[in-house]
């Protein structure tokens, strides 16, 4: 079906209001070098008829062409970056689902709440999403690596598509504060993997410097290009309800990447009259790595970056984010909330997801805990339409997982975890009687 792709021109710009310097879209930057400020990826002339646009969406889940199959690269039309798509490297990622579940609902202070479940992803995070953007955009420039600093899910996603697409991946992890499922991931998918003794924000300028002084392509997520990926979560959710726009969609917060996405998607879908109302979104912090709360709630001018961020939500164990003046800028024009929640708050929300029959990551648990912290306040309302985004797998951190069902998760500072909704295992003999007498009634 032809569509306005063709006509459309891809550009980079600074996100600075008062800047927009424009640059071509095959420049190599993540920073405007007019301001420092980010770089967002822009497109004039997308004049798409927005039925014909869903059509084409909806007609291609039916189809078995790899792009059409990914859930990313089936909304291409509203991401056209690329002017040859024989780059991409698709792992199937997104077709992630959306879950009811009513306990969680219930937990959460709310009728009903659907999970829009992006562990379902090759790698098991929403990672992936945005990957396979920064890949194709990595092999358009004819980069032989990349690299990126990670909690470990974007670690193991680059490693994965890197080694799909043929490129070398170097990936540097905070020593001693990644869990070994994704360590594991980047390991089995070939990465060269440096665990650096530092923390999550300070390798992040070790890496710019290194990215600069070897010519390296940075795939974190103030590439522009893994933006352009990860907004393609709201098209996908909104694709799933027939374009019915939800209240709210709740998802956590650490380098704000993802809530920068979800922003622009959300916009973007609103520009292309393929819905006609903004959700609001709801970000969740968790409590020992709360900048950006503090900095929202505080109506600061200044944005204080937290020298040591703490919690055992590794993955969003974050105190300088780097993309927070595209996050403030969601968060406003979606007349958008940010909420922070406490370690107990997060794992306890997390053991309810599991009972579910869902079960998530602890970083992505935190949108319930937020949830019910916000129902509980009045600020979401208790018959509102929900979409919480769990963010990551539950395999990602097991021992996370065994160590509060068995009572054993301190939280930073040694303050113990309370097992709310502990299951342990029992040690039985191998004696059926014994077993029977056990089990029965
Ligand atoms: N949830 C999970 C499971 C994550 O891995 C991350 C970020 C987030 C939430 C927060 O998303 O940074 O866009 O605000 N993980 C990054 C990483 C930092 O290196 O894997 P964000």
């Amino acid at each position: 079906m032809p569509t306005a792709t063709q006509t459309a021109t891809a550009e980079l710009r600074c996100f600075n209001p008062s800047c927009r310097a424009q640059y071509a879209i095959s420049d190599v930057l993540y920073n405007c070098p007019a301001c420092g400020e980010l770089i967002e990826a822009a497109y004039s002339g997308l004049n798409h008829e927005p039925e014909a646009l869903r059509r084409l969406f909806r007609d291609r889940r039916a189809s078995n062409a790899p792009l059409d199959q990914s859930g990313v690269w089936r909304y291409r039309e509203l991401s056209p970056f690329l002017s040859d798509y024989s780059r991409v490297v698709t792992l199937r990622e997104g077709n992630t689902p959306l879950l009811d579940a009513p306990i969680a609902a219930e937990y959460g202070g709310l009728k009903s709440i659907a999970f829009k479940h992006q562990g379902f992803n090759p790698t098991g995070s929403f990672k992936d999403n945005g990957m396979t953007c920064g890949v194709a955009q990595a092999r358009r420039l004819g980069m032989r690596r990349v690299a990126c600093v990670s909690t470990g899910n974007t670690s193991a996603s680059m490693a994965a598509y890197a080694a799909a697409a043929g490129i070398e991946a170097l990936i540097f992890l905070p020593h001693g504060n990644i869990s070994f499922g994704k360590l594991a991931q980047a390991l089995e998918y070939g990465a060269k993997a440096l665990e650096v003794e530092a923390n999550f924000d300070q390798i992040l300028a070790l890496v710019r410097t290194l990215a600069d002084r070897l010519g390296i392509y940075l795939l974190n997520s103030m590439n522009p290009f893994r933006i352009e990926g990860q907004k393609t979560i709201m098209f996908e959710m909104l694709d799933q309800r027939d374009w019915r726009v939800p209240d709210w969609v709740v998802l956590p917060g650490g380098n704000l990447g993802n809530v920068s996405a979800f922003g622009k998607g959300l916009r973007e879908a609103k520009e292309a009259g393929l819905i006609d109302r903004l959700p609001r979104l709801a970000l969740i912090q968790a409590e020992g790595s709360s900048p950006f709360y503090e900095f929202v709630r505080n109506g600061a001018r200044e944005f204080h970056p937290l020298a040591k961020p703490e919690t055992l939500a590794t993955a969003i164990r974050i105190g300088d984010p780097v993309s927070w003046p595209k996050a403030l800028n969601e968060i406003r024009s979606t007349d958008g909330v940010v909420e922070k929640v406490t370690e107990q708050e997060i794992a306890d929300a997390k053991a309810i997801i599991g009972r579910c029959g869902i079960g998530c990551e602890p970083a992505s648990a935190a949108t319930l805990a937020g949830i019910r912290k916000l129902t509980a306040g009045g600020v979401i309302e208790r018959g509102a339409d929900v979409v919480a985004v769990l963010t990551g797998n539950v395999l990602k951190d097991p021992d996370y997982i065994y160590r509060y069902h068995t009572g054993k998760l301190e939280a930073p500072g040694g303050v113990k975890i309370r097992s709310t909704y502990g299951n342990q295992s029992i040690v039985v003999p191998n004696d059926a009687d014994r077993i029977v007498e056990m089990l029965k009634g």
